[in-house]
């Protein structure tokens, strides 16, 4: 009984980041190619926004191009792109209407970014930046490794006009260099399609993260899954590094 009591007082996750994984396989699985499996994460994507806002989450952070998926084929790579210029298209009013403040995170700096997709991504951060009721993160040419590396870059920029002193850096500072520096780390991490690695996602964010795998591929992810994802974490205690509060173990310890 005083379990049930534990799990009921246990907030939602503030901020929840998944890896969208599995695509390729969905696709490959109906004989398809793997572009439509993309295609096919996008109702998924957006029934998990209509969750995530039921659920009270305030940051929900999406895994949709990693500084790796440069590698895959050409063709893939460019449906990729129209892909999400035209998603922000579409959505970015439905988006607003629901009260969702969009942002990117990533190196956009890179010049193989087509700049159409750079002027839909300014668009729709601009419809949508006095928004409050969830920020959403397209984590996007994202990689933790470069976002690790851009900040140290900034970092050292500072030191080297004296503007900074060496011994001064801490976590703060260098959390205060990274691309959304006002956001907070995920709580949570969810990947699909049964894979378990981070594939360079939210490297320094997500140090004290909960993950949650789950097989399900991305196109068959739903508001559903979400939610059993959420109680799992739900269930979880998180210890920062701390010991078990002995009172919550009837007295053992
Ligand atoms: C995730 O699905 C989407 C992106 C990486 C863009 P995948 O395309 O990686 O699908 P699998 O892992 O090959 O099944
Ligand atoms: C991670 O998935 C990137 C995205 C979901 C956008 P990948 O499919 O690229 O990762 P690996 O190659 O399996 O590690
Ligand atoms: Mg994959």
């Amino acid at each position: 009984m005083a379990e049930v009591a534990h799990l009921d007082s246990v907030a939602p996750p503030r901020h929840v980041a998944i890896i969208m994984d599995g695509n390729g396989r969905w696709a490959n699985a109906r004989g398809l190619h793997r572009t439509q499996g993309h295609a096919a994460g996008e109702p998924a994507l957006f029934d998990v926004v209509h969750g995530a806002l039921d659920l009270g989450i305030e940051w929900l952070t999406v895994y949709t191009f990693s500084t790796e998926n440069w590698s895959r084929d050409e063709y893939e790579v460019s449906f990729l792109m129209d892909f999400n210029v035209d998603l922000l298209e579409r959505r970015r009013n439905e988006l607003d209407d629901l009260g969702v403040r969009v942002k990117f995170m990533g190196d956009l700096s890179d010049e193989r970014i087509p700049p159409v997709l750079l002027e839909r991504i300014a668009d729709a951060e601009e419809l949508t930046k006095d928004n409050t009721r969830m920020t959403m993160v397209f984590a996007f040419n994202y990689g933790g490794r470069t976002e690790i590396i851009d900040a140290v870059r900034a970092i050292a920029e500072k030191v080297a006009a004296g503007a900074v002193e060496p011994a001064a850096i801490d976590a703060h500072t260098l959390a205060g260099h990274l691309y959304l520096p006002d956001m907070p780390d995920p709580d949570l991490v969810i990947r699909t399609s049964g894979e378990q690695r981070t594939s360079n996602y939210l490297l320094w964010e997500a140090a004290y993260s909960e993950y949650v795998f789950t097989p399900v591929l991305w196109p068959d992810f739903d508001r559903h899954e979400l939610a059993r994802c959420v109680q799992e974490y739900q269930e979880r205690e998180r210890r920062f590094g701390g010991a078990i509060d002995g009172s919550l173990e009837g007295g053992g310890g």
